[in-house]
């Protein structure tokens, strides 16, 4: 391993479902400290993609990399112990359990030995608060609070966080803004941010052109499961972008019987 290595590579890789070309020939290099936005249309592969790079689903062909070796995943406990960890929708967090308990899901700190091991109250109140104030969300003042009384946006720092104290190098954030408004969008928008100036490679998959170009630093566009598009921020405008979204043509289509239902009805 190198400096110049990839965090994470994918190269040629495909994958079938029973006859569904779902992927063709993805090609992928993510580097610490920078941000790769995945963007597409439903059913483009988005999903199908950051499975195999979390370790979810196998390729059906191509390799992927990580600090420049060869590796290959069982499962998503394989690829989160190289330190490649997805936060979904809402943040996956469980709304009846506190923000600490939350945190430290699966990982409970503990006091005292053997048959006198209890949870350890007062480290994972203080540990989650200090780690989600220090991406930058200081509203949420006790650990105790639920989980389910936390707004999408802190949802989604109480995950990141969580994610960047167990050792996340990749951050792979499905869809983290198209569920919440404009203000929690913009609050999300800062931690991909913050994730990135900590040193993390952060893979954002979105559908939407503004949170992509605000804060990507290169870009991908899946259409029908092969990459449309692979540029660097500054090579192409929004506009690009939005006119690769939208699907070009189809929606001038669209716009032509649009304007041919309004004369009918004038
Ligand atoms: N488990 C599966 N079995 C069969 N087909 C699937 C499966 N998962 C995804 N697909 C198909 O693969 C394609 C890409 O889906 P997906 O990765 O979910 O797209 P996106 O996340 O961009 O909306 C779609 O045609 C979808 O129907
Ligand atoms: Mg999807």
């Amino acid at each position: 391993m190198s400096n110049t290595d990839p965090v994470l590579e994918l190269r040629h890789i495909s994958k079938n479902f029973l006859g569904v070309h779902a992927l063709t020939d993805i090609n992928m290099t993510a580097f610490a400290g920078e941000t790769i936005c995945l963007l597409g249309d439903n059913g483009a592969g988005k999903s199908t993609l950051i499975k195999i790079m979390s370790g979810v689903h196998r390729p059906s062909g191509g390799k992927l990399l990580v600090d420049g070796d060869e590796v290959s995943f069982a499962d998503a406990h394989d690829a989160r112990a190289l330190g490649i960890s997805t936060v979904h929708q809402y943040g996956g967090t469980v709304p009846l359990m506190s923000v600490a308990r939350n945190f430290f899901l699966g990982a409970e700190p503990t006091l005292g030995w053997g048959p006198f091991q209890r949870y350890d109250d007062a480290f994972a109140n203080r540990v989650s608060l200090e780690q989600i104030h220090k991406i930058g969300i200081r509203r949420v003042k006790d650990g105790q609070q639920l989980a389910g009384t936390l707004s999408g946006g802190e949802r989604q720092a109480l995950a990141i966080a969580r994610a960047m104290y167990f050792g996340a190098r990749v951050l792979i954030l499905d869809e983290p803004t198209s569920a919440l408004g404009v203000k929690e969008a913009a609050e999300t928008l800062k931690l991909v941010m913050r994730a990135k100036n900590n040193g993390l490679a952060v893979i954002f998959i979105t559908h939407n052109a503004h949170h992509a170009m605000t804060v990507g630093d290169r870009f991908i566009v899946l259409i029908q499961g092969e990459v449309a598009a692979d540029f660097r921020r500054g090579e192409r405008t929004k506009d690009d972008l939005l006119n690769l979204m939208a699907g070009g043509e189809e929606f001038e289509n669209l716009e032509l019987e649009v304007d041919e239902m309004r004369r009918h009805t004038e």
